[in-house]
């Protein structure tokens, strides 16, 4: 209640301001602002919508209600944005429900959409629900025009750390004792998001007990490893066979530890890797002559190694597009995401 008082003061504080501030914009710090001429009406304004209220129980992980809300495709299939018998549209309709309504969605439980959300989401379905046209290819009323004007879209994370890995979901959870058994290992391991399957170990918080035994806990749950962070681990060159059985991992963390080139020839296998931090290890040149099948590795991170600037353009070489962090001097070139 007290929440929602706040939510209203803040509203109404912004409108004042001549700006309608949307619940999900107030904590998309990171947003930029709407394009209204370039931005399309599904992917910048109705997905995040559904992203960050809907999909975590209709999306790839859960399908409550027996429908899934996560792509074009399952929205379609859901028939939740076509009429029913009764000439309402469940989306619409469920949205709108009074509050206290057994039926509202999201469910009572759950943080309620703005009314500038239901709004929009009206929009779009009475625009047809197109899932590829651009804002402006739609009619825009005035007052549908007024909440996009103070909108700003921000990538929701689930989507963001989707096209990270982009891998299909695995079939089912991992093994619940496995699990257990990193647990209680003092490591983090967590979902990825509350989209998927996948899970991500940090042992940061044990850093100095987690070593290559520790490292063996984690190949029972290789089909849903993606993220792992054992920097400044006690993790050694020993571990390498079992981290490279880890073949679902997309990133990895070795940053300080005492991993050598012996460990970089294991890991010819690690083809989903997209990240790879080496920053003060002991690897060279020869160490990374063994990375050059990684063909999706996106960012590696080897200053304070032995590797050279000749090592580095070999690798390159073998990989376009590969961003290399030698902290040799300031880098020229930017990370890929920082470039927008
Ligand atoms: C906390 C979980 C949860 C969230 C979040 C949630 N729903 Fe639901 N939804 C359910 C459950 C459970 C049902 C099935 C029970 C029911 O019909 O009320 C359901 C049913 C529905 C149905 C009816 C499906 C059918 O054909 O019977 C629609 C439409 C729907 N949800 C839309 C949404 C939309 C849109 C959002 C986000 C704005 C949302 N839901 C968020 C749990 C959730």
């Amino acid at each position: 209640m007290i929440l929602d008082r706040l939510t209203a003061l803040f509203l109404v504080v912004f409108c004042l301001n001549g700006f309608v501030f949307t619940q999900q914009d107030l904590t998309a710090a990171e947003g930029r602002k709407l394009d209204l001429k370039a931005d399309k009406a599904y992917t910048h304004v109705i997905e995040p919508i559904l992203v960050n209220n809907c999909t975590g129980c209709h999306g790839a992980d859960k399908a409550k209600g027996k429908i899934r809300l996560h792509t074009p495709e399952e929205i379609t299939k859901s028939e939740s944005i076509i009429a029913d018998g009764a000439g309402d549209i469940p989306m619409i309709f469920r949205v709108n429900l009074p509050d206290d309504d057994e039926e509202v969605m999201p469910p009572e439980s759950k943080p309620r959409l703005s009314a500038e959300q239901k709004k929009l989401l009206g929009w779009w379905v009475s625009q047809g629900a197109d899932f590829e046209k651009t804002i402006s290819e739609l009619s825009v009323p005035d007052d549908i025009n007024v909440i996009l004007t103070g909108m700003s879209y921000s990538e929701p994370k689930q989507i963001v750390i989707k096209k990270a890995f982009s891998l299909p979901e695995p079939a089912g959870a991992a093994d619940a004792v496995a699990v257990a058994a990193i647990e209680k290992s003092g490591a983090l391991i967590m979902p990825l998001a509350q989209d998927t399957k996948y899970l991500s170990v940090n042992a940061i918080n044990v850093a100095k007990s987690f070593n290559d035994e520790k490292v063996k806990l984690l190949v029972p749950v290789k089909g849903h490893l993606t993220w792992l962070d054992v920097s400044r681990s006690a993790v050694t060159d020993g571990a390498a066979g079992d981290i490279s059985q880890l073949t679902m991992l997309t990133k990895l963390h070795l940053e300080n530890t005492a991993v050598t080139d012996n460990a970089l020839q294991q890991f010819g296998k690690l083809s989903k890797l997209e990240y790879l931090n080496l920053y003060g290890t002991d690897v060279s040149d020869a160490g990374l002559e063994h990375l050059k099948n990684l063909k999706n590795l996106k960012k590696l991170y080897v200053w304070q190694t032995g590797v050279t600037e000749a090592g580095v353009n070999k690798l390159k070489e073998a990989i376009p597009g590969l961003y290399v962090n030698t902290g040799w001097k300031a880098p020229e070139e930017k990370p890929p995401e920082a470039k927008k």
